[in-house]
């Protein structure tokens, strides 16, 4: 190993060269620097691949262009393949800047590579075993993660972060959630450590609700609530805007959705008759939140834009929603029919943000059916709206016959301001 850039040129001109190429980038001039260390005489020089990469970056930034930054993160990983010969400090410095540019172009996988450099030349770091986890986890292949996650916690049993996320992985692709809770309280014990993040307290709390462990869950709930992770025990969505009124049942009255709300009632046989007609293409829940029984969904708006087109199987329904922007246009929400078949039970879950209020349209089969928010249990009225915060937990029991069947329509929270509506990103 080199103390300093493997192949630096033995001629001075050379030498120099890079020298000035450095000096040209510092001041900006990606185009001249790029130029003068592309020479040919410079090709074994590690010096000269790290500024052209760092000269492709400030090109790519520049430029705002995502296929320049692929090639500068390409020159990056060319500087890398040097790695051997690159001492300790030099290795971190290239590598800590070729993470940071794959993080930010989003594309995970390609970090793998550069943290199995890092794994080999620094094995007794968790730090690069649990980020080379994260970025599995982030590029959806939790089958990668686990396999680090093993030979991590085989090392390191008690790392924290290691455990959280293999609580994750154990309830989210394996169902196994006695497991998954033993993980999380070990990362979590004593509320301290790296890895009390919000969503760790969430998947405990929820891993414990699968189990029907009600009080420790809500022990946890409340945990996470005065650590600051939850907005309460009882609303735990985790995108939130913190300034924002937080209630389960709304007043429809008291909202700017009073109009809406009145042309729904209004119409609702026209809309009944639209969200049956449909029955062909509804999909089944699969979240994982119905703990028996059959429930179906259609949906007309997701995330502020309507299916294509799906307003021509509903149009009288897609014009009221229409008549009211808050609704069709909210990027955190969704409109849907809700179809739940008799003998259902929706286990207790929160929505992932406080942005939106979901207003519920009854249209038929609602005797014997009811909904929990936190605490104030509610039934469905055929004609009639509800109005209510899904962030909050909430319930569903389907106890009586026939298809229930509802209109959903998620609204923005009223007290958000054109510009977050605008610019919060979509849910
Ligand atoms: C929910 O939003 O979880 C339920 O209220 C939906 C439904 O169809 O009742
Ligand atoms: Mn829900």
């Amino acid at each position: 190993i080199e103390d300093d850039w493997p192949g630096e040129p033995s001629n001075e001109y050379w030498r120099e060269e890079l020298d000035k190429a450095e000096q040209e980038l510092r001041q900006g001039d990606w185009r001249a620097a790029s130029h003068r260390v592309s020479a040919e005489q410079l090709r074994g020089s590690g010096r000269a691949r790290w500024l052209l990469a760092r000269a492709l970056d400030a090109e790519a930034e520049a430029r705002r262009d995502n296929r320049l930054l692929t090639r500068a993160i390409a020159a990056y990983l060319d500087v890398l393949k040097m790695n051997e010969r690159l001492a300790d400090a030099r290795l971190l410095e290239v590598a800590d800047k070729t993470l940071e540019r794959i993080r930010f172009r989003g594309n995970y996988l390609s970090a793998e590579p550069v943290y199995r450099l890092l794994i080999r030349r620094f094995p007794d770091v968790p730090h690069y075993y649990n980020n080379l986890t994260i970025s599995f986890l982030m590029a959806n292949r939790a089958d990668l993660a686990e396999l680090v996650l093993e030979e991590t916690l085989q090392k390191w049993p008690n790392d924290r972060i290691a455990l959280a996320h293999h609580g994750f992985v154990l309830k989210t692709q394996h169902k196994r959630y006695e497991e998954a809770v033993e993980a999380f309280l070990k990362a979590l014990e004593g509320d301290e450590g790296p890895a009390t993040e919000p969503r760790f307290y969430y998947h405990l709390g929820d891993s414990l609700l699968l189990l029907g462990r009600f009080t420790e869950a809500h022990e946890v709930h409340k945990r996470g609530a005065a650590l600051g992770h939850f907005l309460s025990p009882a609303q735990r969505s985790l995108y939130n805007v913190d300034r924002l009124k937080s209630q389960p049942w709304w007043d429809i009255e008291k909202t700017p959705y009073n109009k809406l709300a009145r042309a729904l009632e209004k119409s609702w046989k026209d809309i009944l008759k639209e969200g049956e007609k449909a029955k062909a293409l509804y999909e089944k829940e699969k979240e994982g939140l119905k703990e028996r029984g059959e429930w179906s969904q259609l949906d007309l708006f997701v995330r502020g834009q309507e299916i294509p087109n799906r307003c021509k199987t509903a149009p009288v329904t897609c014009s009221i929603v229409r008549s009211e922007v808050a609704a069709s246009g909210c990027r955190r929400g969704q409109v849907k029919f809700s179809a739940m078949e008799a003998g259902t039970h929706v286990r207790p879950h929160v929505g992932p943000t406080n942005c939106r209020l979901r207003m519920h349209l009854g249209l038929s089969n609602t005797k014997d059916t009811y909904i929990r928010v936190d605490q104030e249990t509610r039934q469905w009225e055929v004609g009639k709206t509800l109005l209510f915060d899904d962030s909050f937990e909430h319930e569903v029991w389907h106890n009586g016959t026939g298809t229930r069947l509802v209109l959903i329509v998620d609204v923005w929270h009223p007290a958000l301001t054109a510009a977050e509506r605008r610019t919060l990103p979509p849910i």
